[in-house]
């Protein structure tokens, strides 16, 4: 049988689908990237803002369109929105079969079957707690090219950030045995995967029987043929000393950090629930420096939470230029139903939340301007991923995150330069990537 996965949110929800094809493909499905010719359609939903809600549904609404013409088709509403809404999909939209939160996507294949079998409509949510084990860890394979691959180290969110759903849709935090972590990231290295991305969604809250997040980077940053460690997504209340001074020490631990910070108002920061100031997270930021000068850090900022006056606002703008973040998703706040923040009123008008996020990117693309602008002539350790944009163009990430395309160096093909190292000087800035050229006689690695 053929599956079609559409996938929306966060990179939690693009490994959750990368899992749930490994687990379809092992049951006999091929996996198609249109929903033509596919029996099974899954949406893999996410319910973090209101938009991505509304996203999420409508699609199945226009998938479950096609069950007029087909009735073999099995249509699955899986993910975040999943859990929150339950059996309520049904009713929102009738043509959905099977509805399954994400803690239940081991089950995928026995529950397609039945309810193909008995015709009728299932659901399955709540969280696995009594079974924290269950990581349902992939088999070792790459996000592209085999070159780089996302690790679960954690799930579920223990913290209670008045906006958010997370919390009630992925349950309480889980920890994945630091032993298991470390004998998946060997094996993917063995099989050439040289980037890790560890994920969770406080992921540095990690603490496992005493292991610590820091004591896991140390673990990692031993694992031969591991080149580089990447983590999403820190909260800044968990930056230990020990983990901000892994970035001074840790080979493989990459100079470049994307640590939500929500807002530069410590008023804002208590009516959120984030249990730090604006004060505390500028020591980090000014901390990380001084471990790691040249990384760089991005975060997340929501413009327009309940009570966020103008002078909050002006307090965040203010933190952007002085933490000089090197990119920040921005987004205008949605009352999220069940989240905490909904006793209070949605109080800043829609066209003053989109005045303050205009604003903010304003000021946040011109910093990104000045800080590529410093990139240029500096010569970056580039992983290459596959074929640049451009004919005869290869393209890859820089260990500070940053995207950069340049040509194939003479003597080398696409195939023989996947999956290695380059070092390549920075020419030229292109809109969301830096151009650039080999340095010769190249040294792959
Ligand atoms: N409204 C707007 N943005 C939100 N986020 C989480 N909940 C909301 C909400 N209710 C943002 C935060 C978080 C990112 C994943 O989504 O910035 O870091
Ligand atoms: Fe949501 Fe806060 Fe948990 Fe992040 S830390 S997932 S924003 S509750």
């Amino acid at each position: 049988m053929k599956a079609y996965i559409k996938t929306f949110g966060c990179q939690m929800n693009v490994h959750d689908s990368e899992r749930i094809a490994d687990i379809l493909s092992r049951h006999g499905y091929e996996i198609t990237d249109a929903p033509r010719g596919a029996e099974v359609l899954i949406i893999n939903s996410c319910t973090v803002r209101e938009k991505a809600w509304h996203k999420a549904i409508s699609e199945a609404g226009r998938l479950g369109v096609r069950k007029r013409d087909r009735d073999d088709l099995t249509i699955v509403f899986a993910g975040c929105a999943a859990q929150q809404e339950g059996d309520k999909v049904f009713k929102l939209i009738p043509a959905v079969d099977l509805v399954l939160g994400p803690d239940h996507y081991g089950q995928l294949p026995s529950l397609i079957e039945r309810v193909r079998e008995c015709k009728s409509q299932l659901s399955r949510v709540g969280f696995d707690e009594g079974r924290p084990g269950d990581f349902l860890s992939l088999e070792p394979q790459g996000k592209r090219t085999g070159t780089s691959a996302f690790v679960t180290v954690m799930k579920g969110c223990s913290e209670r950030c008045t906006y958010c759903i997370v919390p009630f849709v992925r349950g309480p935090m889980r920890f994945r045995p630091d032993d298991d972590v470390v004998r998946e990231v060997e094996s993917l290295a063995q099989n050439g995967v040289r980037e890790v991305t560890l994920l969770g969604q406080t992921v540095n809250a990690y603490n496992y029987e005493g292991a610590s997040f820091a004591d896991l980077l140390a673990r990692l940053d031993r694992v031969p043929g591991l080149e580089r460690v990447r983590f999403t997504s820190p909260h800044p209340g968990y930056m230990t000393k020990e983990l901000i001074e892994s970035f001074g020490h840790l080979e493989t631990l990459c100079e470049s950090i994307h640590l939500p910070v929500q807002s530069g108002s410590s008023r804002m920061l208590r009516r959120m629930g984030r249990r730090y100031t604006a004060e505390h997270f500028r020591e980090v930021v000014e901390k990380l420096r001084s471990s790691r000068p040249d990384i760089l850090i991005s975060t997340d900022i929501i413009v327009g939470f309940s009570g966020e006056t103008q002078e909050d606002f002006e307090q965040t703008l203010g933190l952007i230029e002085d933490a000089r973040f090197s990119g920040v998703f921005s987004f205008k706040y949605s009352q999220r139903p069940g989240t905490p923040a909904t006793k209070w009123r949605d109080d800043v008008p829609e066209e003053e939340k989109k005045r303050r996020l205009a604003a903010l990117h304003t000021v946040i693309d011109r910093i990104v301007d000045e800080l590529r602008a410093e990139l240029v002539g500096k010569v970056l350790d580039v992983l290459v991923e596959g074929p640049g944009r451009n004919p005869g163009q290869l393209t890859g990430r820089a260990r500070n995150g940053q995207i950069v395309n340049f040509p194939v160096p003479p003597g080398m093909t696409l195939g023989s330069a996947l999956g290695k190292l380059i070092d390549v000087e920075v020419v030229q800035l292109l809109p969301h990537s830096l151009e650039g050229s080999a340095i010769l006689p190249v040294r792959a690695r």
